[in-house]
């Protein structure tokens, strides 16, 4: 198996890195514009194998596309950070006409990939890759809903103070502050999570989440990389491995929810197809309209991206 991550930075060699240290693929292609930088990251990855004890190869490439050929998974990373102030939509005309380039040359030269999409805006641009790809849906989502969820694992695993790997969560929406965590699906072990913390201490939570990611970037001027490039690999596990796990993901809804030509975080199974099915679940009339509110949200940015005449960006 082979996978390619295409952009060097902070979050594409993070994935390169979890995803090498995973051993599940034979070759790792992590690929930029920016010269030199995916071949000195490469061989830095690569040279951890000795000391992390894994055997997967590390290429690295500036812009040459043709070292990525026959990928069976792509990680799309390139495009510009959100910075202090920043909102993701504000990325938007710059990172679509980066996720548009990328996206042409990744299916020229691997046309059966699965495309996971991490560049900002999140739902917008999977839907840029989407409309670039011109191939089935359940081959192009995107990665947040993962990333959020372990935020909010982590705040409830911090605050409860019990392990992190016990808590179970389900969010949907899109990836901005719309967002829509469910506690009536979040549970420890089992046991649901509002029987063990009050009401009070779980809507700062579930705040706290959804403003997760412009909390990192004022702590840091730039957007976090950690736990956004672990759950990219995680998700490209779940494809290599043909895992059939439960995850939320950004995918392209044809009724489901009642939502028609949208991307938008949903909880679906993915596998070695990709998206293999997406699930429903029975929201109450309060979830259906914090759901419907964020859908709204996304869609208006889709429609400035439909809007616009994307120029393809190659720097
Ligand atoms: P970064 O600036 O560290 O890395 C981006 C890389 O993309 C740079 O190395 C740049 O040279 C490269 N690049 C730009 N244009 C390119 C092109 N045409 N072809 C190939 N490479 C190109 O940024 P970082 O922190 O890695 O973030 C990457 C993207 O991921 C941003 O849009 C950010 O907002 C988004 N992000 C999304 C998250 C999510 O949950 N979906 C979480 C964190 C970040
Ligand atoms: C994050 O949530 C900014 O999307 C980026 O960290």
């Amino acid at each position: 198996m082979k996978v390619t991550v295409v952009g060097a930075g902070n979050v594409g060699a993070t994935c390169a890195d979890v995803i090498a240290q995973k051993d599940i693929v034979h070759e790792v292609v992590l690929l930029d514009i920016k010269e030199g930088i995916a071949e000195g990251k490469s061989l830095d990855v690569w040279q951890t194998s000795p000391i992390n004890h894994y055997d997967t190869r590390m290429t690295g490439s500036t812009n040459d596309y043709s070292k990525t050929a026959g990928s069976d998974v792509v990680v799309i990373t390139s495009g510009l950070p959100r910075k202090p102030g920043m909102s993701r939509d504000d990325l938007i005309a710059t990172n679509a006409g980066i996720v548009k380039a990328v996206t042409e040359n990744v299916i020229k030269h691997s046309p059966n990939a699965i495309i996971i999409v991490v560049s900002n805006p999140l739902d917008v641009m999977t839907y840029c890759a989407f409309l670039t790809a011109k191939v089935d849906s359940s081959r192009v989502f995107g990665m947040a809903g993962i990333l959020d969820t372990a935020r909010y694992r982590a705040f409830l695993a911090e605050a409860l103070n019990v392990s992190p790997k016990d808590i179970q969560a389900v969010l949907m929406g899109g990836h901005g502050d719309t967002m829509v965590p469910l506690p009536r699906y979040t549970t420890v072990s089992g046991i649901p999570v509002t029987e063990l913390i009050s009401r009070e201490k779980l809507d700062a939570i579930v705040d706290r989440t959804k403003k997760g990611g412009g909390e990192l970037v004022n702590l840091m001027g730039t957007s976090a990389w950690y736990a956004p490039g672990a759950a990219a690999a995680q998700m490209v596990e779940a494809v290599v491995k043909d895992q059939k796990r439960i995850f939320p993901c950004c995918a392209w809804l044809q009724g489901q929810y009642g939502l028609k030509d949208i991307y938008l975080g949903v909880p679906v199974k993915l596998g070695r197809k990709g998206i293999e099915e997406i699930i429903e679940l029975k929201l109450n009339q309060e979830e259906k309209a914090l759901l419907s509110s964020s859908a709204k949200a996304v869609k208006e940015v889709m429609e400035v991206l439909d809007n616009m005449n994307v120029q393809t960006v190659v720097k």
